[in-house]
């Protein structure tokens, strides 16, 4: 492997805390970052917005229509973050929240939607900003069983529901949105099932993943122990 081909894979469901890792795992490899979920969140939005019925044929035929991108910019911070455009529109701020995720969750279970989605990212390999970044971490579902099976190093995140729902409940309660855990749980729940149970690419550990269950660890214990198997 050349440094440049480097790929981090970093999948699990939703709400245990994989962006957080990814991003402190990207920064601290001075790699690039790509949440693979905003893709999804973007078609989801995207279809919605346009009004598209939510079915398979009428998302797969849209979807043909649609013109789909990932650029990289430093915002903030060192960090060099995937960006998400939609027929020429930068949709990044909008992709956050429930009702985008669940229907990033619903487009995803459409397999012509997850090909196109797929291809963009597998193209991130080898694509450059800076001469210095010599690697990719990536997060979603399906990284390191579908959209890289050969990644150079496999982390799969899981925790309990009762610890992801609270930390996403504490979450949108810093936000400021008035929810409760039993709600939050029982969305955090669906899904769970929807990833887990899809045709396509579902989610599920890829057999050669570091598997780590962070229900009792904090985010920096978490980095650390990724850390260290990368630099075996
Ligand atoms: O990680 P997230 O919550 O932003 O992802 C939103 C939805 O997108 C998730 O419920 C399922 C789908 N997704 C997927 O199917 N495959 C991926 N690699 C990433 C996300």
């Amino acid at each position: 492997t050349k440094r440049a081909d480097v790929v981090i894979a970093i999948d699990g469901p939703s709400g245990v805390g994989k962006s957080t890792v990814a991003k402190r795992l990207a920064e601290r490899l001075g790699y690039r970052y790509v949440d693979s979920g905003a893709l999804y969140r973007a078609v989801g939005w995207a279809a919605q917005a346009a009004g598209v019925p939510f079915e398979a044929g009428a998302l797969a035929e849209w979807m043909t229509r649609v013109s789909l991108k990932l650029t990289f910019a430093k915002r903030h911070s060192e960090l060099w973050a995937s960006e998400v455009w939609i027929d020429g529109q930068c949709v990044t701020s909008k992709l956050q929240g429930e009702t985008v995720g669940a229907a990033a969750s619903a487009v995803a279970t459409v397999p012509a939607i997850r090909q196109v989605i797929t291809s963009l990212l597998r193209g991130v390999h080898g694509q450059q900003e800076d001469e210095s970044v010599a690697g990719v971490v990536m997060e979603g579902r399906d990284i390191g069983t579908d959209v890289f099976p050969d990644a150079t190093v496999k982390f799969f995140l899981d925790a309990s529901i009762e610890a992801r729902s609270q930390r996403r409940f504490q979450e949108m309660q810093r936000r400021g949105q008035s929810v409760t855990l039993s709600r939050v749980m029982e969305a955090v729940a669906a899904r769970d099932a929807r990833d887990r149970s899809r045709e396509v690419a579902p989610l599920v550990p890829s057999s050669d993943a570091h598997v780590i269950d962070s229900t009792n660890l904090t985010i920096d214990v978490v980095v650390e122990r990724m850390l260290s198997k990368i630099r075996l």
